[in-house]
C-alpha cells in the first residue's frame, strides 16, 4: 500500500524521490506526489494520478529543484484517488503553508479533529485523513512558537513539542515525513504502526518506509520504531522517542544491494523471484543446519531450552500466501516433531478468545512484517501471555521488532505482489523448525541426519524443477482461455493446492479453488465440465492411490486433468490430459518442489491473458489496513 521516500543532501532531491517511488511501486498504489523545500523556504509540488511515469512525465515538463524533498505513493482510503487527494499535504494558511507532510497509515478520529480545525478556519482542499494531520502540527507549531523563547536551548526543541503535541491527539497510525518551510535542509520522520527507515550517507539522508529505495544508495540503515521522532538533515540525525526524550540510534549495514531490486534480464518480478527460489532456499538454510546434533539452530528464538522443551502446543498465524505457508507447516510439525499445531487466519485469530493453553507458542508468518491484521494477532496473543515468534523476510520491521523473537526467511527483496519466493522459503524454514522441534522430543539422530542430508539437495532439485519453464509456458497456452480451475492436493500438498489456485486467481483473474482432493465429492465436482482444467498434485506417497480414484473420478465426468507428477510416474500419463513431471523427492519436502511449476503455470496465463502480473489489479503486496 502506500509507499515514502524522502532526501536531504547535495544532490536534487527529485532525482532520488523519482526513483525511490519506482522501488516501492510493488506496494500497489493509484497515485504519486513529490514536494520539494528550496533553500529559501519555498515548496513545489508535483502530483499524478496513474502510474510513476505520469508523474516522470510531469517532472520532465516542469523539473523540482530543491535538495530537500519528500514523496509518496497513495493508494487510496480517504478519498478516491485524485491530484487533489495525492500526497504530500499542505499545512497552515492555503497561500503560505508552513509544512509539506506525506503519510502512511490510517487515522482512525480525522473527523472529528477535522470539524474543529474547520471551525477554527483551516481550509481542506482534500478528502483525505492526512490533510489533517497537517493542519494540526501547523496548529500546534503556531502555538509553541508564540512561546518561542522557552525552546532556545536545544535546535530542534520546539519543532519536536509541535509534532509531538499534535501527534498525541491522534488516534490510528503513522509513518509522516515532513518538510518545514521555515527550516529548509530538514526533514522530520515520525513513526506510529508504520515502518521508517532511514538511510546514512557522506553528506546526505534517505528516507523511506522499507528498504529498497535506499538499496544502491546507500549501505548504512536506521530502523525507526513507535514513538520515535527522527530530526534528519543532510549532515545528521537526530532521533528522540516520546517519552525518553533524545536517543542513541543503532546504526545497521544494509543487507539488499541493487541487483535485489532491479529486474536485470527477467521481464517480471514475479517470475525473477520464481527463479531466485533456489537461491533463497539456501540462505534460508544457511548456518542453520546442525550436522553435530542432527538438528536445525536457530539464533533468535530468544526462548530458554526449557521453554523450548516446555513447548506443547503450537499456533501459526498468517494471512494469504504466508497462511498457505503455516499449513505445511502444520502438517511437517506434526509429522517430526508431534506436536499439535492450529493454524489461523491472523484476521480471525485478532477477535478470537482461544482458550490459554500453557506451553503455547505462537508463530506470525509474514513476508513484509507489515500486514495490519498479523500484526494485530501478534500484539493480541503477546498480550495474553504466549510468547511470540515471527517467521519473516522484511528485517527491522514491525512483526520482527515487536516479536519476542523469530526467524528471518533472508530470501531478498519481494517486490512481485504475488509471493513466491518467500513462500518456499517460510516452509523451509518451517521445515527446519520441524526438524528441531522433534530433535528435542522422540525424533532420532540418523532420521534428524538423513532429513538434513535431503535438505541440502533441494536447491539443486529445484534448479533442475525450474527446467519445466518452457514446458509449462506451452500448457498456459493450451489452456489460458478457461474461466475456473481446480486444483487439487492431500496431505502435505493441499496447502500446494490452495497456493496454486491462489497464485491464478491473484494474477490471472480466473477463478481458481484449491481443495483437498478427496473433498472434492462434496461440492466443487459440480463445477467439473469439458471447460474446467483440475490441476492434480501427485507425488509419490501414501495418498497416492487415493489421490488417482479422485483424478478417475474427475476423468468420467469428462473433466480436462493437468498432472503434476515426479518423474519415472509411469500411470499417470494414461490418465491425465497432461503431465508435468518434476524431480522426484520425498512426500515431506514435495510443497517445496510441486508449487513450483503451478507459479509459472499461474505466470504464463496471466501473461497470455495481458495482465499485469507484478501489479495486479486491486491487490497490494503489503496490506497494513485492517
Ligand atoms: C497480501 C499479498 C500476499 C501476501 C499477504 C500476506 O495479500 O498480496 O501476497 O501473502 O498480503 O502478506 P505478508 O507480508 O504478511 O506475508
Amino acid at each position: 500500500m502506500c509507499g515514502i521516500v524522502g532526501y536531504v543532501g547535495h544532490r536534487t532531491s527529485a532525482d532520488y524521490l523519482l526513483e525511490g517511488l519506482r522501488r516501492l511501486e510493488y506496494r500497489g498504489y493509484d497515485s504519486a506526489g513529490i514536494a520539494t523545500l528550496s533553500a529559501d523556504g519555498q515548496f513545489d509540488v508535483v502530483k499524478a494520478v496513474g502510474r510513476i511515469d505520469a508523474l516522470a512525465e510531469r517532472l520532465t515538463e516542469r523539473p523540482l529543484l530543491g535538495t530537500t524533498g519528500i514523496g509518496h505513493t497513495r493508494w487510496a482510503t480517504h478519498g478516491v484517488p485524485s491530484e487533489a487527494n495525492a500526497h504530500p499535504h499542505f499545512g497552515g494558511p492555503a497561500d503560505n503553508p508552513v509544512l509539506a507532510l506525506a503519510h502512511n497509515g490510517v487515522i482512525e478520529n480525522y473527523l472529528a479533529l477535522k470539524e474543529k480545525l474547520l471551525d477554527e478556519g483551516y481550509a481542506f482542499t482534500s478528502s483525505t485523513d492526512t490533510e489533517v494531520v497537517a493542519h494540526l502540527i501547523a496548529r500546534s507549531l503556531a502555538k509553541f512558537e508564540s512561546r518561542g523563547a522557552e525552546f532556545l536551548d536545544e535546535p530542534h526543541a520546539l519543532l519536536r513539542a509541535a509534532v509531538e503535541d499534535a501527534l498525541a491527539k491522534l488516534r490510528g497510525t503513522y509513518g509522516l515525513v515532513i518538510l518545514f518551510r521555515d527550516y529548509p535542509g530538514l526533514i522530520v520522520a515520525a513513526r506510529q504502526g508504520s515502518p521508517l527507515v532511514v538511510g546514512v550517507g557522506h553528506g546526505e539522508h534517505f528516507v523511506a518506509s522499507d528498504a529498497s529505495p535506499l538499496a544502491g544508495r546507500t549501505e548504512k540503515i536506521v530502523y525507526l520504531a513507535d514513538h520515535q521522532i527522527a530530526f534528519i538533515t543532510a549532515d545528521a540525525l537526530e532521533v528522540s522517542h516520546r517519552e525518553h526524550g533524545r536517543i542513541d540510534h543503532l546504526v545497521h549495514d544494509l543487507t539488499i544491494d541493487q541487483t535485489d531490486v532491479e529486474l536485470g534480464s527477467f521481464p517480471h518480478y514475479m517470475l525473477k523471484e520464481i527463479f531466485e527460489q533456489p537461491e533463497a532456499l539456501e540462505n534460508a538454510m544457511r548456518g542453520r543446519l546442525n550436522d553435530e546434533d542432527g538438528s536445525a539452530k536457530f539464533g533468535g528464538l530468544n526462548l530458554t531450552p526449557q521453554q523450548l522443551r516446555g513447548v506443547n502446543r503450537i499456533l501459526l498465524t498468517a494471512c494469504g500466501t504466508s497462511w498457505h505457508a503455516a499449513l505445511v507447516g502444520e502438517y511437517l510439525l506434526e509429522e517430526l516433531a508431534r506436536i499439535p499445531v492450529e493454524v489461523e487466519y491472523a484476521s480471525e485469530l485478532r477477535y478470537r478468545n482461544p482458550p490459554m493453553e500453557h506451553g503455547t507458542l505462537l508463530f506470525a508468518l509474514t513476508q513484509s512484517g507489515e500486514t495490519a491484521d498479523t500484526l494485530a494477532a501478534l500484539r493480541e496473543m503477546k498480550r495474553k501471555g504466549y510468547p511470540t515468534l515471527a517467521i519473516c523476510n522484511v528485517v527491522g520491521s514491525t512483526i520482527a521488532q515487536e516479536a519476542d523473537g523469530g526467524v528471518y526467511l533472508h530470501a531478498g527483496p519481494e517486490i512481485g505482489v504475488a509471493s513466491t519466493k518467500a513462500y518456499t522459503s517460510q516452509v523451509a524454514v518451517l521445515t527446519m523448525l520441524a526438524l528441531f522441534f522433534g530433535r528435542l522430543r522422540h525424533l532420532g539422530f540418523e532420521a534428524g541426519k538423513r532429513i538434513i542430508g535431503e535438505l541440502r539437495k533441494l536447491p539443486d532439485v529445484m534448479r533442475q524443477t525450474l527446467e519445466v519453464n518452457a514446458a509449462v509456458r506451452q500448457l498456459a497456452g493450451k489452456y489460458c482461455h478457461a474461466t475456473n480451475f481446480l486444483y487439487l492436493g492431500r496431505q502435505f500438498n493441499f496447502p500446494t493446492a490452495l497456493e496454486g489456485a491462489l497464485k491464478l486467481k491473484e494474477i490471472s483473474y480466473i477463478h481458481a479453488e484449491g481443495y483437498p482432493a478427496a473433498e472434492m465429492k462434496h461440492g466443487p465436482i459440480a463445477l467439473v465440465d469439458e471447460n474446467t482444467p483440475s490441476v492434480f498434485i501427485m507425488p509419490q506417497g501414501f495418498v497416492y492411490d487415493k489421490v488417482m480414484s479422485n483424478l478417475e473420478e474427475i476423468k468420467a465426468r469428462g473433466g480436462p486433468v493437468i498432472a503434476i507428477a515426479p518423474e519415472g510416474d509411469k500411470q499417470i500419463s494414461r490418465l491425465a490430459d497432461d503431465v508435468i513431471y518434476v524431480p522426484p523427492v520425498e512426500e515431506l519436502f514435495s510443497p517445496l518442489i510441486n508449487i513450483i511449476p503451478l507459479q509459472l503455470l499461474a505466470y504464463h496465463i496471466a501473461i497470455l491473458r495481458g495482465c499485469d502480473v507484478d501489479k495486479p489489479r486491486n491487490l497490494a503486496k503489503s496490506v497494513t489496513v485492517e
